[in-house]
């Protein structure tokens, strides 16, 4: 199965007094997605931003919004942060709604819709939804902080997980967030991520783009998916740009 490899730097680790520029960093740093955590205080102990602020994210970037929801009320909330302008919408499996509910909510609009589970939560548990959704994020640090450490207990459900996907041909991509550095990121993408967060390893870096070239460049050497050549992407970018 063709499958490219995603470099998702998350916004959580810039200068929030300051998104716009936050977000055009990312983009020239020819970053792929960008990555959107959204906190209730509830769910995790932390708080982030609202839809208000998505969009006005939104309006500052041409790149795609992967919105992490980590939020307790996802079935309330799914509607705000599409019409926020989310590209595709994640929420946890741990939440204490009907899994289902959610997805055909966020499924109905029209988005890809992503689950995520914490570092705890067996794989197993999220079996019966992945033939209906786009997206398997797995955490490698519990929910909720950037710049911790990351779990490489988490590995062997990144290999779970991949094996499954491709034993049973489901084109579910497998994100993983938490943690992910020039250190780390070889062995995510060993163990069959494609799509990987990045927050302070990009954020923190003194060049942002020669952070997202580090961490591709890491990357394709150590997948076996079919991935784009920096030279491709670039072209690609470019004719997005010119096309508008
Ligand atoms: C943590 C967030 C992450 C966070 C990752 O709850 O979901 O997206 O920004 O940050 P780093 O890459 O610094 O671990
Ligand atoms: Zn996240």
């Amino acid at each position: 199965m063709k499958r490219t490899i995603k470099i998702a730097p998350s916004i959580l680790a810039g200068d929030f007094g300051n998104l716009e520029r936050e977000a055009h960093k990312a983009e020239e740093a020819l970053a792929d997605i960008l990555h959107v955590d959204i906190m209730d205080g509830h769910f995790v102990p932390n708080l982030t931003i609202g839809p208000q602020a998505v969009h006005a994210i939104k309006k500052s970037t041409s790149l795609p919004l992967d919105v992490h929801l980590m939020i307790s009320d996802p079935l309330k909330y799914a509607d705000e942060f599409i019409d926020a302008g989310a590209t595709n919408l994640t929420f946890h499996l741990e939440i204490n709604q009907d899994v289902d509910s959610v997805i055909e909510k966020i499924k109905r609009r029209g988005i890809d819709c992503g689950i995520a589970l914490k570092p705890g939560t067996p794989f197993e548990k999220v079996v019966p939804f992945l033939k209906r959704i786009d997206l398997l994020l797995l955490m490698t640090v519990e929910p909720g902080f950037g710049g911790q450490k990351f779990m490489s207990g988490v590995l062997s459900k990144v290999s779970q997980a991949r094996q499954w996907m491709d034993r049973e041909n489901l084109s579910v991509d497998i994100e993983v967030d938490g943690g992910i550095s020039s250190k780390t990121v070889a062995e995510v993408v060993q163990s069959g991520a494609n799509v990987l967060v990045a927050g302070s390893a990009i954020y923190e870096a003194s060049d942002a783009g020669v952070a997202v070239k580090e961490l591709r460049e890491l990357a394709y050497k150590s997948s076996k998916f079919k991935v784009k050549s920096l030279k491709e992407i670039k072209k690609l970018k470019e004719n997005k740009c010119r096309n508008g």
